[in-house]
């Protein structure tokens, strides 16, 4: 600290070769070129991870990963500005919206304003460990070029807390307007269907369609055909329990549900089976017609 002073005299500094900036905390071109998308499909606005590092900064930390179940090290982007500068939202209005994370693969995962306010969630661009990204889960994906994550321990439920990875678009939405088709109609609020709607929105969406609406990583449940159209309800329930069992895929299993949970689940789809839309269908027919 004495030394100090006198090195504060008027010479000129020294060349600082010796202590280089926090380089080990950026990104190649590569990486930085990547983009993701902001707002309504047709509007969407494309932004460079590069452009999001340079107004929001870039930080290196490791903590547990649910995905991996081991600690993990990571360069990543604080989600919470991101969406403050991108949606021109201050807290007050984040907490009544939703966000619709769409990764490439096809899945797609609503994630509330309240959660984001956490502050915890962050866009993990780079495996400190794994340049080229460890392959995670059952199927072996390639969570990159962005895998959205969270930082405190008690965000470590994958059902509540959502890490969708390939992370490719970011869109506000309610779970009305983004679902309005999968919501069952002319139904009495403590019906089974309705608690299996429920029971759908919080676990299934995410990766199923009803009505072209959800995730696409599964199969759609009701257009065409319903699910109760072409497969015996006992097997629709024992795949919902344990899908290993039937196929080698990347469902998981929901051993925890209650048979009258299952029983709630296909009431939710007996009731879809009346209640089809299906936008393809006109279109196709149409295209089909000139014969
Ligand atoms: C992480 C994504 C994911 C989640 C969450 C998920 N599924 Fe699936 N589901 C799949 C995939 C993928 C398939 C295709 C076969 C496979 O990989 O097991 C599938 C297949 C199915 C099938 C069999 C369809 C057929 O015709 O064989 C049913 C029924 C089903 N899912 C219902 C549900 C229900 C109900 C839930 C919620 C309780 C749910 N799934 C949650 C991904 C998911």
């Amino acid at each position: 600290m004495f030394g100090c002073t006198g090195e504060t005299s008027k010479e000129p500094a020294s060349p600082k070769t010796t202590q280089p900036k926090p380089e080990e905390v950026a990104l190649s071109d590569e990486r930085r070129s990547v983009t993701l998308k902001f707002g309504k499909e047709e509007t969407a606005k494309s932004v460079s991870i590069g452009e999001l590092v340079d107004a929001h900064g870039l930080e290196s930390w490791s903590a547990y990963d649910s995905y991996y179940k081991k600690e993990k090290s990571w360069k990543s982007i604080r989600l919470l500005p991101v969406i403050k500068s991108m949606f021109k939202l201050n807290a007050e209005q984040m907490r009544t919206k939703s966000f619709m994370m769409r990764a490439s693969d096809g899945y797609s995962v609503l994630i509330r304003g309240d959660q984001l306010l956490e502050d915890d969630a962050y866009l993990a661009v780079e495996d400190n460990e794994h340049p080229d990204w460890e392959l995670v889960g059952e199927q072996k994906a390639n969570p990159g070029p962005v895998y959205m994550i969270w930082k405190k321990p008690e965000h470590h439920d994958l059902h509540a807390w959502p890490r969708p990875w390939q992370l490719a678009h970011i869109e506000i939405a309610t779970f009305e307007e983004a679902y309005a088709k999968i919501i069952p109609q002319n139904i009495e609020e403590d019906s089974l269907a309705a608690k299996g709607f429920e029971l759908f929105k919080h676990n299934c969406v995410r990766c199923h369609a009803v009505n072209r609406q959800g995730g696409r990583l599964g199969p759609e449940l009701n257009v065409p055909q319903n699910i109760t159209e072409y497969r015996p309800e006992e097997q629709i329930k024992a795949y919902i329990k344990n899908p290993l069992t039937f196929r080698y895929g990347s469902m998981p299993a929901f051993e925890q549900f209650e048979p009258e949970e299952l029983d709630a689940i296909v009431a939710y789809f007996k009731v879809m089976r009346d209640q089809k839309f299906d936008p393809a269908s006109e279109s196709e027919s149409d295209t089909n017609s000139d014969g």
